[in-house]
């Protein structure tokens, strides 16, 4: 799967850049408060706006702070899947309880300094792991690969039925870094720039797609 993040489109057109990358699996809205992360983009209105103008389920990756107080107001909205970062949930579990009540799937995210190993029971309860492969924030940075072992550790954990879940990266993701990505045990895909700095956004997600499947035949 690939999420096209449109972190990286113009704001001024967003429901044209929404248009553009047709055929993508999810739409990836990054939230950011100015607190959780130095950054500050977009809350719930435009989330609502944008649900108006597409049929691609919504990804919505919160960095915000209180994810307990906000999250599920993203469910209640329509997003299909709400994610959370475990470094400022206080309580995930309740968060993803209540996401899944209010409809949507359960996302918990881990930066890349966050270890995998102390969430492995708390994950039990959510749909998604979003490995971030760069320093949640900005989009253009270069992808982090050392966060490969936690995605092979949760791969595994979910071969073997552990875990449940979809397992997200997101941050660098480009035509040299998918592959290995893909190698590793992702099924879904985050792209900022690489799709909308891409001439033909909608190309650019097919072009990615092709390329995780064939660097893992797990998908073939
Ligand atoms: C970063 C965001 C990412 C960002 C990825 O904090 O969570 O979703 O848009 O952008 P690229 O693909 O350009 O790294
Ligand atoms: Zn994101």
């Amino acid at each position: 799967m690939i999420a096209p993040s449109i972190l990286s489109a113009d704001f001024a057109r967003l429901a044209d850049e929404v248009a553009a990358v047709k055929g993508s699996d999810w739409l990836h809205v990054d939230v950011m408060d100015a607190h959780f992360v130095p950054n500050l983009t977009l809350g719930l209105p435009i989330v609502e706006a944008l649900l108006k103008v597409t049929d691609i389920p919504m990804d919505c990756h919160l960095m915000i702070e209180d994810p307990d107080r906000w999250a599920v107001g993203y469910a209640e909205a329509g997003a299909h899947n709400v994610t959370v970062h475990v470094e400022a949930a206080a309580d995930p579990v309740k968060i993803a309880r209540d996401l899944r009540a209010a409809g949507a799937k359960a996302g918990l995210s881990i930066k890349p300094g966050t270890p995998l190993e102390p969430y492995i029971e708390v994950l039990k309860e959510f749909d998604t792991l979003l490995v971030m492969s760069v320093e949640p924030g900005f989009g253009g940075q270069s992808f982090i690969a050392d966060v490969l072992d936690k995605v092979r550790t949760a791969r595994n954990l979910v071969d073997t039925g552990h875990l449940r879940l979809l397992v997200e990266i997101d941050g660098g993701i480009n035509a040299d870094t998918i592959e290995q990505a893909a190698e590793a045990g992702v099924d879904c895909f985050v792209a900022g720039s690489a799709v909308y700095g891409a001439g033909d956004p909608a190309k650019a997600v097919a072009a990615l797609r092709d390329q995780a499947r064939n660097a893992n035949h797990r998908f073939a």
